[in-house]
């Protein structure tokens, strides 16, 4: 039995990713190592708490002794590092907790690592950190990293630091770029849980600017066998680049949420709204993410493809729809991961 320590579980793809695991290996055990931010939630492993190959722990990641004892009593063979900030226009408001959690605790993850002797240390990043593109190329794995956003600038110094200790110390690092993840469980102040759950709401879908920005969008679950494959066989060292090779603009993204819940669900809305079409509550809003908003991201995805066999599973029509129906039917999920900490954050970005 190999003892997996899984930080950030509580998360949206940190959950999803545990579920994955206790169902695809018997062989493995996983220790959650999660400080239940806001976005942290144990009601996404509901069924799965009582399993004997899994544990909760309730800590940071930043906690050096903690994450020393645990790597020590725990025995653990592989850490593999969801625990972030995650959502990019928290991090235009304030980039402190970005920097503690995102590269700190990283730091404190790695220097364990090393003390410890840990077979493998999968570092969950993003392809935010290749910065935008225009309407024409894709990023490769050799791509110049240049964040924009703060988010984003955390996530790439903690790559670094991952490839300097890989470098330095041997610790065996693998870092995994993935573009947009959607799917269950994922919490409502990203764009399509939010618009989700605003529509079904009857409120506004806000909009930032024209809608024009283009998204890479990829299934949580095909994200997540991505990640699985690159534990047990990527290579020391090395980047993997995870894109759903699904570019959308943002207002089509929003527009054919609006249709599912047009052709599925017509009398919900209206009953929760003067409208009749949820179409009619998009609004375009002042981009509150201004000249940091990157444009554009895709991704060349050929590496985690030839040479791990990987490539996605789930459409974007029948995702999508999918995912729609799981916030229709998990409405008191979504309200219950809502906290009064939302209220005032969403007063801040939509006024
Ligand atoms: P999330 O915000 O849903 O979850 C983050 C989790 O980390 C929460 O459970 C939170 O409680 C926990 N956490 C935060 N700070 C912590 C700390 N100091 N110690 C321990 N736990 C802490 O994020 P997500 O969307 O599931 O993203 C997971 C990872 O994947 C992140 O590293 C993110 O940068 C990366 N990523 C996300 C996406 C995406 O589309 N969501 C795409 C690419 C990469
Ligand atoms: O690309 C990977 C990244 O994807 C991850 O590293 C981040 O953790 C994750 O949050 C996500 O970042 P984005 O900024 O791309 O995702 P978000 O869902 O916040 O926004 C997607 C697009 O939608 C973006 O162009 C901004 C726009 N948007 C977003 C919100 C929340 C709106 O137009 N209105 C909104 O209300």
């Amino acid at each position: 039995m190999r003892t997996l320590l899984v930080t950030g579980g509580a998360g949206f793809i940190g959950s999803n990713f545990i579920r994955h695991m206790l169902i695809a290996h018997a062989d493995v055990r996983v220790v959650n190592l999660d400080k239940l931010t806001y976005a942290g939630n144990l009601s996404n492993l509901k069924d799965i708490e009582d399993d004997p190959r899994y544990t909760f722990v309730r800590g940071d990641i930043s906690d050096r002794s903690l994450v020393n004892r645990l790597l020590r009593d725990e025995d653990v063979h592989s850490i593999l590092n969801f625990a972030a900030e995650s959502h990019v226009d928290r991090s235009v408001l304030d980039a402190s907790p970005f920097v503690t959690t995102n590269i700190g605790g990283t730091l404190a993850l790695l220097d364990a690592a090393r003390e410890h002797g840990v077979h493998r240390f999968v570092q969950i990043s993003t392809d935010e950190v290749y910065g935008s593109l225009d309407s024409e190329g894709v990023f490769h794995e050799e791509s110049p990293i240049s964040p924009n956003n703060p988010y984003a600038a955390t996530k790439a110094a903690a790559e670094l630091l991952c490839r300097a200790y890989y470098r330095t110390y041997g610790v065996p690092v693998i870092i995994t770029r993935s573009s947009n993840n959607y799917g269950p469980y994922q919490f409502p102040e990203k764009l399509i849980p939010l618009m989700i759950r605003n529509a079904l709401g009857g409120k506004p879908l806000p909009i930032y600017g024209e809608g024009k920005q283009v998204r890479d969008w990829l299934h949580v679950k095909d994200n997540c066998l991505a990640i699985d494959l690159v534990r047990e066989r990527g290579e020391g060292g090395s980047v993997y680049n995870i894109g759903g090779s699904c570019e959308k603009e943002n207002i089509e993204v929003v527009e054919r949420i609006c249709s599912i819940l047009e052709s599925t669900m017509v009398k919900e809305v209206a009953a929760s709204s003067d409208h009749l079409s949820p179409h009619d509550l998009i609004e375009f809003i002042d981009d509150p993410r201004g000249a940091a908003h990157d444009f554009r991201y895709a991704l060349d995805s050929s590496r985690i493809r030839e040479s791990l066999g990987w490539s996605p599973t789930i459409g974007f029509a029948d995702g999508l729809k999918s995912t729609v129906a799981w916030y229709r039917t998990h409405r008191e999920w979504t309200e219950n991961v809502i906290s009064g900490e939302y209220q005032e954050y969403y007063e801040k970005v939509y006024g």
